[in-house]
């Protein structure tokens, strides 16, 4: 359900830049045949997934998510536990409910539990994403118990959207999730979306709305092309007449010290890093307007004079 708020740049962008195609552990696939496919659930597709034909259950009274016993980031990391709850209301479409009935039990084909571990020293848990992350996982869901484990966080998230994708509901609309063996890293280590908010002011949700479909879709690198010859929407404290005279409009259109810092760490949850840009010397018309004497004036040929002999 989820793959259809996919939107269709990203489909096209990102086919080249995860998984490739010819090391499945399965050996018997080597079509890659999209309806055939038995691995067309994930997206992007893992360097090695193992499906199986066993289905399990999952409920939102019992399942939950918990950090492993000698993960190097638990219960402390906010990120990780914020990434759970966003999580959690994907697969099953709201916040966890206060267990309400002690006689609610687990059958005996339910995951009750993903166990998350990180196994590196640094988890990153407080750091920000680079070009240098570890983003590996494994995942392995079986019943009572599917086990997540990444070196770092980024990993983590990258295996949760993986587990999240591997859920579906049966024909009577229960929750079900094959077990599954899945071990994945990214081909390429920069996958980004450039965005242009100086030709077009885009608002803070919308610009949040893509660092959501990007996670979904595993991208690392938010570059955002915040300012240019169009209009300058960067509300800068040192120097606020930029945007003031430079910006769309000097209120509604510009970002604050708070919304940058916002998108910045929206970004961060999400294992995305976010490479502004700001040019110099050319794409700069826009500067010029709230800075006086910041731009070479372009001087206009000299009229005519006529010439002695003329006259
Ligand atoms: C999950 O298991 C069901 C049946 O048990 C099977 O029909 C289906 O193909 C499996 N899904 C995947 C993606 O392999």
């Amino acid at each position: 359900m989820r793959a259809l708020s996919v939107s269709a740049l990203l489909l096209l962008a990102l086919g080249c830049c995860w998984g490739t195609q010819d090391n499945f552990l399965d050996e018997d696939v080597v079509e890659p045949v999209i309806q055939a496919s038995k691995f067309g659930s994930l997206w992007p597709l893992p360097q090695k997934v193992q499906i199986s034909d066993v289905p399990l259950k999952l409920s939102g009274t019992t399942f939950e998510f918990t950090d492993a016993k000698g993960s190097t980031a638990g219960a402390s990391c906010s990120l990780l536990q914020s990434a759970y709850r966003r999580y959690f209301d994907y697969i099953f479409g709201g916040p966890k409910k206060q267990k309400m009935s002690r006689n609610r039990r687990s059958g005996p084909s339910e995951v009750t539990e993903l166990q998350v571990s990180i196994t590196s020293p640094d988890s990153q848990c407080d750091g920000y994403p680079g070009v240098t992350s570890d983003e590996s996982y494994e995942l392995s869901v079986d019943a009572p118990l599917a086990v997540l484990k990444a070196p770092t966080v980024w990993g983590a998230l990258h295996g949760l959207e993986t587990f999240s994708q591997l859920v579906y509901e049966d024909e009577y609309g229960a929750k079900t999730i094959n077990s599954t063996k899945v071990s994945d890293f990214p081909r390429f280590a920069h996958r980004g979306i450039l965005l242009d908010s100086s030709r077009h002011f885009l608002p803070i949700k919308v610009i949040l709305a893509n660092l959501e479909t990007m996670a979904m879709n595993k991208f690392n690198v938010f570059h955002w092309h915040i300012v240019d010859d169009q209009s300058f929407p960067y509300l800068s404290r040192t120097f606020p007449q930029l945007s003031q005279q430079g910006a769309y409009h000097p209120y509604t259109h510009v970002y604050t010290p708070a919304d940058v810092k916002m998108v910045i760490e929206f970004a961060r949850l999400r294992g995305i890093r976010v490479i502004p840009e700001f040019d110099t010397p050319g794409h700069t018309q826009s500067w010029g307007k709230g800075q006086m004497d910041l731009l070479t004036p372009r001087v206009s040929p000299a009229p005519r004079r006529p010439a002695p002999s003329d006259r």
